[in-house]
């Protein structure tokens, strides 16, 4: 803290990433775990009174670390070691995620179902707000109500309480696809009495992985990978052993590094059958892509083509790759147009593309992006997770240097970002910086 005369100016110490921009990039790289499925993972795990789960190919990341730091004041044990996670949560007593720890990640709101499940208890602090808009949980708590919970808000809290002492299975029909809704409810009616149905669940890779997961730890559930599901309560369920999926989010992002370069790259660790709507916009974009059972090929044409993207509930084009996308089509020859039907509001990163030289206008839900823009280095501020990837990206191909400020958003989603990047070429290098409040 300085003090000059009547200001006091208070200074952070933050990373950030210099960007030198220009290389093609090259080269073989390998997708890290998925964030959106390891939180669930995770919180599934508090519907287990004994044993110990292995969690493998876990991302380190600071969202994971967020959560597993939630899990240990509820009262669990974790060791975290080369991207393996045990995790026993058979001391847990706490029911109350507290404020402090929700506030840093709305994803703490999947410790609701299993908490409930396991406690006939849970009290969780409301979420706060949003960078990127309005998320209510309405959804979360409607599916709860259904299956027997009493809810009621106060001091800030969620208060879920089972007034019959026991989940009863019931009909969700979800009015809206949401993700973490349909993650809350698979994981509070699993131990339910009786049949629970869900109707338009998410379909989303991260909902079938947890599927699997629970399956795996005994729970009984039908319609996995689609948007009708039917749950068989079950008296109890075991720790297990599981492998996470790759992250189809930061693969997609990689692939996008690769095209906004001109370059050509190999992923390992994926599986493609997840990626079919992106992959499909790669290809209308001029990118050759070639894949085997679990490798994604790359190759970028001389000139890319303008690509319009939707970005709705999968299997269409997901959110996640939104703001990637458009940083990808400030290079297209010519106009794009991408809509945002998940979160309409979700542009934070447009100006910041703009200040390095993009031409995007934002047109209610719908940025349009005018191509091809020479982008010149400057120093730009994350806002979000993606928004964050989406100048990195535009760091890689303008000319001179980029910075990127408040890479923190980054690093919640992305494993070893700028290491991957100059494993293939890229020139980043993360410094230390003192932002003043
Ligand atoms: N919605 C409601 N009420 C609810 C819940 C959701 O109206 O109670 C609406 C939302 O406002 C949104 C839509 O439903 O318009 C879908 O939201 P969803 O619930 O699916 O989002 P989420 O579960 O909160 C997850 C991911 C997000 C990703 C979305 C959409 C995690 C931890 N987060 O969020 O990921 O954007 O699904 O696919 O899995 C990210 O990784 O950067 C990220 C934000």
């Amino acid at each position: 803290m300085v003090n000059i005369g009547f200001f006091i100016i208070a200074s952070n110490l933050m990373d950030k990433l210099v960007i030198k921009g220009g290389h093609r990039l090259k080269g073989c790289v390998t997708a890290s775990g998925s964030k959106n499925t390891s939180l669930p993972i995770i919180a599934a795990t508090l519907l287990v009174g004994s044993g110990t789960f292995r969690l493998h190919h876990i991302p380190d990341l600071q969202d994971i670390k967020t959560f597993t730091q939630l899990l240990h004041h509820l009262g669990a044990e974790t060791t975290f070691s080369e991207n393996t996670l045990l995790l026993s949560t058979r001391n847990v007593e706490s029911i109350q995620a507290p404020y402090e720890l929700v506030k840093k990640m709305r994803a703490s709101i999947y410790v609701l179902g299993p908490l409930l499940a396991r406690f006939g208890h849970a009290r969780v602090s409301l979420p706060g707000g949003c960078a990127f808009g309005p998320r209510p949980i309405d959804l979360h708590l409607m599916a709860m109500e259904k299956l027997g919970a009493q809810i009621s808000i106060e001091t800030g809290f969620i208060d879920a309480s089972i007034p019959g002492g026991k989940l009863r299975g019931a009909h969700i029909d979800f009015p809206v696809s949401s993700v973490g809704a349909t993650g809350n409810a698979l994981m509070a009616a699993v131990l339910a009495e009786g049949t629970t149905t869900i109707t338009n669940a998410a379909a989303e890779p991260e909902i079938e992985t947890l599927c699997q997961f629970l399956i795996a730890m005994g729970a009984t559930i039908r319609g996995t990978g689609t948007t009708e599901l039917e749950i068989e309560g079950s008296d109890a369920l075991q720790a297990i052993e599981f492998n996470n999926v790759f992250d189809r989010i930061e693969a997609g992002t990689l692939l996008a590094a690769a095209a906004i370069t001109g370059g050509e790259i190999t992923l390992n660790g994926v599986d493609p059958d997840q990626m079919k709507a992106v992959l499909k916009k790669f290809q209308h974009a001029g990118c050759q892509v070639e894949t085997t059972a679990n490798s994604i090929t790359l190759k970028s044409p001389q000139k890319l083509i303008p690509t319009d993207v939707t970005a709705k509930p999968y299997p269409a084009f997901p959110t996640d790759m939104q703001a990637q996308w458009i940083a990808l089509m400030t290079q297209a020859e010519g106009t794009s147009l991408i809509t945002d039907k998940i979160y309409h509001e979700r542009f934070n990163h447009i100006p910041e593309l703009n200040r390095l030289g993009a031409h995007i206008e934002i047109l209610k839900n719908k940025a349009v992006v005018h191509g091809p823009q020479k982008l010149s280095g400057t120093t730009v501020m994350s806002t979000d997770l993606r928004a964050s990837a989406s100048l990195v990206l535009a760091g890689l191909v303008a000319e001179g240097t980029t910075e990127v400020l408040r890479v923190y958003h980054l690093d919640r989603g992305y494993e070893q970002i700028e290491v991957k990047l100059n494993s293939l070429g890229a020139e980043i290098i993360r410094e230390k910086y003192k932002e003043f409040s």
